[in-house]
């Protein structure tokens, strides 16, 4: 590798994905393409989605309330046509995957189904530092079922001086805790380092001590090639506005593995979406949950913020995720190793913090600044290098192969210091 414009230009001719970037928007900065690395937080809209959500107003506007089992892709059924993209992207069988509500919500409702604790067995191993929003999630569902939510979490964290977590400390951790645990709840791609954890290896531990595995996918999916099927994972969500580029809030999904679909015992919070659907509109009164994910539905589909969904799904469908991340490892290599040339002349303690060995990252590359990193973080932004800032020392950035240029990471090298 070299750390040359022309050979990021070079990188960038050679590059057979490079014709997607031009199905999105990139937004501008005093005339000019920002460089955009923040698709870890918020991807960049298709120019397909107003298309997209435009037909379904239209439907809205000419059929109305027939909209829903007349026509081209009725609403009744909408949420099935995610079904295929998604059990491609994440490794699943279709019966595995449903599309619905926001990522928080729907882990909650996958705790109530998958935490189960006893008086002995009720503590959850997770990582720190994990995304807030799931602490919160699993602190509250301790609560719920009486225990103290500081108690219940053990968490794993790297070692001191180390940045992210060493797959055998994972391992130890649940061998301790093996007997009190009920569950073992993690990001495939933690939101901070971008440590990209070895799930099979995890999970095959977890399944020795038939420990509950579930996974927060939103930093994932979309974003490395996932298996969760094969890797026994009982149950995981994620978010489609990051890497999945489907707008702000845009609609989650869930993936509940085939071996718990026969057990009806497993206690869930019941919606009619999640009814059979031939007695959907009997209006009955008792529950009957459709087999598999779709069982876990409540509500009807938001079918405007699923057509967003829908267009970038196609996107995908299109680029195909081998070759995406063949691209990805290619882009945030030569990222790494543009930054990592830049570090060793500078005189600033930064680092990147994020796992060296492709194997253990996706896109995401994230950047320790010793000092007055607020303050570099700001410069960037204003100078049109969009990339975020997590508390309290370390840039994030995304390079992601869908929009971003070889070129790109160029500019931002040579922006950084
Ligand atoms: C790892 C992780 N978990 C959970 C969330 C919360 O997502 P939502 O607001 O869609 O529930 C986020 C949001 O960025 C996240 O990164």
């Amino acid at each position: 590798m070299q750390s040359t414009l022309a050979y990021a230009q070079q990188l960038d001719k050679e590059d057979t994905l490079s014709h997607f970037r031009e199905r999105f928007f990139i937004p501008q900065k005093n005339g000019k393409d920002v460089v955009y690395l923040c698709g870890n937080s918020l991807g960049l809209q298709p120019r397909t989605v107003s298309a997209y959500i435009q037909e379904e107003l239209d439907k809205w506007q000419q059929a109305a309330v027939l909209a829903h089992h007349d026509g081209k892709n009725p609403w009744m059924y909408y949420h099935k046509l995610f079904t295929a993209p998604l059990a491609k992207l994440t490794g699943a069988l279709e019966s595995e995957v449903v599309c619905m509500n926001q990522l928080t919500v729907n882990l909650n409702l996958l705790l109530v189904s998958f935490y189960r604790p006893t008086a002995t067995r009720y503590k959850v191993l997770m990582l720190n530092p994990e995304f807030p929003s799931d602490v919160y999630a699993v602190q509250q569902q301790a609560k719920f079922h009486g225990f103290n939510a500081q108690d219940a979490i053990v968490e794993v964290a790297p070692r001191l001086g180390e940045s992210y977590i060493r797959t055998q400390d994972m391992l130890a951790a649940i061998e301790t805790h093996k007997d009190e645990l009920a569950l073992v709840m993690l990001s495939a791609v933690n939101y901070y380092s971008g440590q990209l954890l070895d799930i099979e290896t995890i999970s095959k531990k977890c399944c020795e001590h038939k420990l509950i595995f579930g996974l927060d996918l939103a930093h994932a999916i979309g974003n490395v090639p996932l298996k969760l099927h094969e890797w026994n994972i009982d149950f995981a969500t994620w978010c489609s506005y990051k890497y999945l580029n489907s707008g702000p809030g845009g609609v989650s999904g869930i993936f509940i593995h085939e071996y718990h679909h026969a057990n009806m015992d497993i206690p869930r919070f019941g919606g009619w979406w999640g009814n059979s659907e031939s007695i959907r509109f009997l209006m009955q009164k008792e529950f009957v949950p459709m087999q598999g994910a779709e069982g876990w539905q409540q509500s009807n589909a938001p079918i405007l913020s699923m057509a967003a969904h829908m267009a970038s799904l196609n996107i995908f469908e299109q680029a195909g995720m081998e070759n995406l991340r063949k691209k990805s490892l290619k882009l945030t290599a030569f990222t790494a190793f543009l930054l990592n040339e830049k570090f060793k002349n500078s005189t600033q303690k930064v680092e990147i913090i994020t796992p060296e060995s492709p194997e253990e990252r996706g896109c995401q590359l994230s950047i320790r600044v010793a000092e007055n990193g607020k303050e570099l973080f700001q410069k960037l932004m204003q100078q049109g290098f969009i990339c975020d800032w997590r508390e309290p020392d370390v840039i994030r950035i995304a390079p992601v192969p869908l929009y971003n240029t070889f070129t790109d990471v160029w500019n931002f090298s040579q922006a950084l210091l």
